[in-house]
């Protein structure tokens, strides 16, 4: 049964421009086809792979890839994504460089680079944002992946978030999604104040960031900010300050706390049992199990809460390209079910994980029309069980 049910949201929220996001998507394929080439250029310069026509082992090309011990996992990934262009071809047990590597050597050079980059911008607008995050990743891949350059120095260059927040700004699927997070979340907050009108509806975020998805949902919930405390919590430190620079002066309903959601919340001195919503935005692929992650997220609801989670259902190449090259991408533990050469778990497998973890009513929204297998992102909703029934 293909449970998508986002035709069941009718509200405005939750419009999807359906033109647009049909030429985002094919935009977006293009900013992949340039990372593909980038990814040949770059290990045909570096000698990792042989001249078109020539042949070798996939253990001999890891071999002349030499990638540091954190990295084994990208570059069996990176190996599977050249055969899977066509850039790499199966003769047997060897791996054949195809002419397709030919045309991509053109891109070895800066200037080339640069070109290529700016054509692609010009020509695909919706997707330009991915575009410089791309470049920096595919030129620095070699460094990275050699342990010789940290990742965090190519991803966040001179500590600045600017090429990753580039992805974020205008993007129609990105705010589609957060959008999609801000409507259930107030769903349940609403329902849940019509039931218990003297109470305060309590929201936790888990890994909030930079506040990407934060500010959509506190924009829908302003309305009721009187009746609100939203805990705006992340692992890391420098996200709280972010968080309290964002949205800490105007709205004294927001708490900032750390909160790693690897441990339960009753140690890190959050309440268990006290939240009415708890929500997860692109944040629960990053943990070393997530079926530890969401007991923890299961232990702070209420009986009868929420949980919200937003994340990647499809192994994206850009992905890989990218995000790919930090480390904590690749972290999760062997024993884990993930979609192959990718920290993500696809639809099935998040409702089987949910449920695994004690949650009923598993519920998935994605993009109208769409079927599981083709949602990139799909937005999840799972209720503790105990509650009086839905809050609607
Ligand atoms: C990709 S960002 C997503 C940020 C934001 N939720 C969004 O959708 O834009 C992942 C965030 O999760 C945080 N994070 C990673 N591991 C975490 C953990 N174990 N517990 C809590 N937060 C974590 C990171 O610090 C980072 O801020």
């Amino acid at each position: 049964m293909t449970e998508l049910d986002v035709e069941a949201t009718p509200s405005p929220l939750v419009e999807l421009d359906q033109e647009r996001y049909a030429r985002f998507r094919t935009s977006f394929e293009a900013v992949t086809n340039l990372g593909h080439r980038l990814l040949a250029a770059r290990l045909a310069a570096a000698d990792v792979l042989p001249a078109p026509g020539a042949a070798a082992g996939r253990d001999e090309l890891l071999a002349r890839l030499a990638v540091s011990p954190g990295y084994q996992r990208l570059g069996e990934a990176l190996l599977d994504m050249l055969e899977r262009a066509d850039l790499l071809r199966r003769h047997g047990d060897r791996l054949a460089v195809t002419e397709r590597v030919s045309g991509a050597a053109g891109l070895a050079g800066d200037a080339a680079v640069d070109a290529a980059a700016t054509a692609l911008r010009r020509e695909h607008p919706e997707a330009a944002g991915y575009v410089p995050l791309l470049v920096a990743c595919q030129t620095q891949l070699i460094e990275v992946v050699r342990g010789e350059r940290p990742a965090n120095d190519v991803l966040f260059p001179g500590g600045s978030a600017d090429l990753v927040a580039a992805i974020y700004r205008d993007n129609v699927q990105l705010d589609f999604h957060n959008r999609l997070c801000a409507d259930r979340v107030r769903e349940h907050v609403l329902g849940f104040l019509r039931r218990y009108p003297r109470s305060y509806a309590q929201v936790l975020e888990v890994g909030a960031g930079t506040g990407a998805t934060t500010g959509p949902v506190l924009d829908a919930l302003a309305e009721r900010a009187e009746r609100l405390r939203y805990f705006y919590t992340d692992v890391g430190p420098a996200f709280l300050r972010l968080g309290r620079q964002g949205f800490g002066a105007t709205r004294p309903h927001v708490d900032f706390a750390r909160y790693n959601v690897e441990g339960a919340p009753g140690e890190q001195g959050i309440e268990p049992g006290s939240m009415d919503v708890v929500l997860a935005s692109n944040v629960l692929h990053a943990t070393l199990r997530i079926s530890g992650a969401l007991r923890h997220c299961h232990a702070l609801l209420k009986p009868g809460g929420v949980l919200v989670v937003n994340e990647m259902t499809s192994r994206l190449d850009y992905n890989t390209l990218t995000f790919g090259l930090a480390e904590g991408w690749w972290r999760h533990a062997e024993d884990e079910p993930r979609v192959e050469s990718s920290p993500l778990l696809d639809v099935p497998g998040w409702r089987a994980a949910l449920r695994a973890a004690g949650f009923v009513d598993v519920r998935a929204y994605g993009v109208p029309g769409l079927a599981d297998g083709e949602q990139v992102q799909t937005v999840f909703t799972a209720t503790a069980p105990g509650g009086t029934g839905p809050a609607r």
